[in-house]
């Protein structure tokens, strides 16, 4: 190993200049798609094109028609065809003589394994639907699954789509707060969860996390099942009167099998909630045929994925990369689908390389900060496992800087995998920015062009395309089968939020702003440089500012608070929260503590501040908007930008002192 004298010590020094790199010819002889062509035939037969997705599915009745726009920019897609999505992930396999191919490969923290075979998940998915209706769960009457990785979330998604009833999937890292506020927006009346799981050796008490959650919920809930994941190691709980446990529900209904219920291809299929530029979280609703194509195909093109590979995506289900690609595009395909209840350095720092080995993984994707995570930690720990089953990697959620993509395709993929670099959002629904690793060049630190179909673009303010190299806003100017389709129950927001900032009404022009800035190369190449609104992206994760700063004013002594993303080596961003206290209070350790206890209980664990900042005032401008820019600037440690259109730019210094480094 070549130390090049910066740091990690890592890094092969020839590959530290390398800036582009190709596919093996082994790897491209065996790939879903090949032929380059692919993206001229996508748009020269847009949107028809997109059949090739839909033909990845069994439908009951055909579709006619590929698009509807004519109530843009609510888009339909396959609009008459009708299809039921657990039929599609589960019972086709078992009737193509798949019966016995391993759907879900389970891995629990402290190494317990459980298999589902595409028959077991038939049985169990049939059974856990006969439940939810035997509770009264009717169709279109939304489910909200509080789960950790346990198998039995899986299942009750694919569960609540057999019978048509949508799931909401809460992650279980939120916090009882989050969870209300979600079953309320929702008007969810049904609740699945979960009694603990694991965290780095330690049994966590989630029931009584969802209890606090459920005594929030405005309207009435009707049901609540309780998965037991801890037996012995459980805490003491009663079930209450409409708590159900999951087993008990599952052996009354032992052999039970329930008919696939024949949802059109725009019936919701899921809500998910996801964080904007105001406190309230948006409800993202994804359909039945369009989503479930979308993931389809892209699990097909992208991930490159047979049906004979064990396929592993290190996400958790309650985040959209989880939906996606853990659980429908890859079961769509009848893939094995990896999944892993908990963190990569429990018990060792090898625990991922140790799981790609046991079960000989195919393809594995993962996020950038968990990348650098394992750089930091240092290759030693790959190179105690034996990695050659894998053929191609992948990586979403954030920018990935070239170092990092080049220690991943170095010690990960020992030079042999390509790597896809996936632009997306929880609103696309899946892929849109990509390689396509059969068929592209590869430029580390470039996600790389559009997807065939999906038509991306630079622009400047005004929505004019910008010159390659020069930094512009994300478009995308057609609509594709993936994407949401309003937000739950406020199609106003939906157009504001999406729509508003680009498009031309009148002209009966739409363009969709994923709010997200870009610079384009001359080969078409696209690098996402980040949010351009109030989101920042904590390992990963999309947060609100404005969620994290309504918790914060939620503080008793809290007068005013500003929060900003500020860079972070692992990840990504960390949280910097600025706060005024009303007089009276102290900024101290105590202060500092019931802040971070406010933030973890309004979202959760991941929304932690990093530094608390106490300060007798903001930057603000002579019209009293908080100069954010210049909060950034301090937690970065940058040279600050123009302040002299600051009101009290001697607070700057001030503030600038207080960070700690
Ligand atoms: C960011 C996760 C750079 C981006 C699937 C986007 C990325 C937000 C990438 C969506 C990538 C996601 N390169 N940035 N490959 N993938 N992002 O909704 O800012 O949790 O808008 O969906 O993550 O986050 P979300």
């Amino acid at each position: 190993m070549t130390d090049n004298g910066d740091g990690d010590g890592d890094l092969e020094a020839r590959l530290v200049e390398q800036e582009s790199f190709e596919p093996t010819e082994e790897f491209v002889s065996q790939a879903n798609v090949s032929d380059p062509d692919i993206y001229e035939e996508f748009e020269e037969n847009w949107p028809h094109s997109w059949r090739r997705a839909a033909d990845l599915l069994d439908w009951d009745r055909e579709y006619s028609e590929i698009l509807d726009d004519s109530n843009e920019p609510f888009y339909e897609w396959f609009p008459d065809g009708t299809l039921n999505v657990s039929y599609n992930c589960v019972d086709r396999h078992v009737e193509n003589g798949d019966k016995n191919r391993v759907a879900i490969k389970w891995e629990g923290e402290h190494g317990d394994t459980r298999t589902y075979t595409y028959q077991d998940l038939y049985r169990e998915v049939n059974e856990f639907a006969a439940s939810l209706r035997d509770l009264g769960v009717e169709e279109d009457d939304v489910v909200t699954l509080y789960m950790p990785m346990v198998p039995e979330l899986p299942i009750a998604m694919l569960a609540c789509a057999r019978i048509g009833a949508p799931h909401s999937v809460v992650f279980a890292g939120f916090s009882a707060d989050a969870l209300a506020t979600r079953m309320n927006s929702a008007d969810s009346r049904y609740l699945v969860t979960c009694d603990g799981y694991y965290r780095r050796g330690d049994a966590l008490d989630h029931l009584q996390k969802a209890n606090e959650g459920l005594a929030g919920v405005d309207h009435g809930v009707d049901a609540t099942v309780v998965v037991d994941r801890l037996g012995d190691d459980g805490f003491d709980h009663d079930l209450k009167g409409n708590q159900y446990a999951w087993e008990d529900l599952m052996a009354d209904h032992q052999g039970d099998r329930v008919d696939p219920v024949e949802r059109s291809a725009e019936d919701m299929l899921f809500l998910m909630y996801t964080s904007g530029t105001t406190g309230q979280p948006k409800g993202v609703k994804h359909t039945t045929g369009g989503y479930l194509a979308y993931t389809a195909w892209t699990s097909h093109a992208v991930l490159d994925l047979e049906p004979e590979d064990t396929y592993w995506c290190s996400a958790d289900i309650g985040w959209i990369t989880g939906h996606s690609y853990i659980v429908y595009g890859p079961l769509a395909l009848g893939t094995t689908t990896v999944m892993y209840e908990g963190t990569p350095d429990f018990p060792e720092r090898d625990r991922l390389w140790e799981i790609i080995e046991k079960y000989a993984v195919d393809v594995f994707y993962t996020a950038p900060t968990a990348i650098r995570a394992f750089m930091k930690w240092g290759s030693q720990f790959p190179e105690q496992h034996d990695l050659s089953s894998l053929r191609l990697l992948g990586t979403v959620g954030e920018p990935i800087n070239p170092r990092a993509w080049k220690w991943y395709y170095q010690h990960i993929g020992d030079e042999e995998c390509p790597i896809v670099d996936t632009w997306w959002q929880t609103e696309t629904g899946g892929m849109m920015v990509t390689t396509l690793p059969g068929v592209c060049t590869m430029k580390p630190g470039s996600a790389g062009p559009p997807l065939p179909g999906i038509d991306a673009r630079v622009v400047d303010t005004n929505g004019d395309e910008v010159e390659s190299g020069r930094a512009g806003y994300l478009t995308v100017d057609k609509p594709w089968p993936g994407m949401l389709r309003t937000l739950y129950n406020n199609d106003e927001r939906f157009i504001e939020e999406y729509w508003a900032e680009y498009s031309d009404p009148d002209a009966d022009e739409w363009v969709y702003f994923p709010e997200d800035g870009a610079k384009i190369d001359e080969d078409g190449y696209i690098t996402i440089l980040g949010r351009v609104d109030d989101v920042i992206n904590v390992s990963g994760h999309r947060l609100g500012t404005m969620e994290i700063e309504s918790a914060i004013v939620g503080v008793e002594g809290v007068a005013e608070a500003a929060v900003v993303g500020g860079e972070h080596e692992v990840k990504g961003e960390a949280v910097y929260a600025y706060v005024i206290l009303e007089d009276g209070y102290d900024g101290d350790d105590e202060m500092r503590e019931r802040i971070v206890e406010g933030v973890e209980d309004a979202i959760g664990p991941i929304a932690r501040p990093q530094q608390v900042v106490f300060t007798p005032e903001l930057p603000k401008t002579r019209s009293g908007k908080i100069m954010r820019r210049l909060l950034e600037e301090i937690a970065n440690e940058e040279e600050l930008g123009d302040t002299t259109t600051l009101r009290n730019p001697e607070i700057v210094k001030e503030i600038q002192a207080k960070v700690e480094r």
